[in-house]
């Protein structure tokens, strides 16, 4: 009943004809799967109009998605990018909280929570990342880390649909790394997330929000993954950026 949802984020890579380039041949490779699973690509803010171009004017079906915003309209925000400006570019997506957001430029769960409001707001659809570094995992606090993150970056937030949201189960140990959690401890983490979206929202919601699990995902370990209970999809780096590698995640079940 929760359709799986995979979404690339290519975090700071590939120029704008790049994006381009990359979208055509991905578009050419999905042609044929059908409409059971969601596609998304976050590209940087400075490829979303080319990309946004393309993807109107051939009429594919894939999403876009911003990896940031800030969290006012407009103002003295020397190099933000605000959510009307992702509405100009009819991206329905925004990534919020990435752990490389948090641990490079300072985000922290209130900004997280002020940038989650403001995308709802704007009827973006925020994709909100959490998830433990490797010292809160062999401390055994994953699950605490993902409820206070949650907790603290939902904060006052409300939402009509199960569909105003995403969360992505990160864990910061297997990002970029090659060490992926297994899809048990993946799975584990998406429950307990589940849980707490629960006693957040209602369980009515919560049983129809998606979760997405994100680290090290590639080819071969996806379909094992998304066989878990509680996963719903997968938020991918590196292999997002290949449309090979790409396609093959897409269609896990295939
Ligand atoms: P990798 O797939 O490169 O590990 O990155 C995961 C990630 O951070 C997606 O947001």
């Amino acid at each position: 009943m929760r359709k799986p949802i995979i979404a690339g984020n290519w975090k700071m890579n590939m120029t704008a004809s790049h994006a381009v380039f990359f979208l055509q041949f991905l578009e050419e490779e999905l042609r044929y799967i059908g409409e059971d699973v969601e596609v998304v690509v976050c590209p940087p803010f400075t490829d979303l109009r080319s990309a946004a171009t393309v993807i109107e004017a051939d009429n594919f079906n894939i999403g876009l998605g911003a990896q940031d915003m800030y969290w006012e309209e407009k103002g003295a925000f020397t190099g933000e990018i605000s959510p009307l400006m992702l509405n100009d570019l009819r991206v329905s997506y925004v990534i919020i909280g990435h752990s490389e957001r948090r641990n490079f430029f300072g985000e922290t769960n209130v900004t997280v929570n002020k940038k989650v409001k403001a995308a709802i707001a704007h009827h973006l659809k925020p994709i909100i990342c959490v998830g433990e570094s490797l010292d809160e995992h062999n401390r055994g606090e994953t699950l605490d880390i993902a409820q206070t993150q949650l907790v603290e970056g939902l904060k006052g937030v409300a939402i009509k649909k199960a569909d105003d949201l995403v969360v992505a189960y990160e864990p910061i140990w297997a990002i970029g790394t090659g060490r992926n959690a297994t899809p048990a401890e993946a799975n584990d983490a998406a429950r307990h997330i589940r849980t707490v979206l629960g006693s957040i929202f209602s369980s009515d919601l919560a049983g129809k929000i998606r979760i997405q699990y994100g680290g090290s995902v590639n080819p071969d370990n996806i379909s094992a993954i998304m066989k878990e209970s509680d996963i719903d999809g997968a938020l991918v780096g590196g292999a997002s950026l290949d449309v090979a590698d790409f396609t093959r995640i897409i269609k896990y079940n295939k």
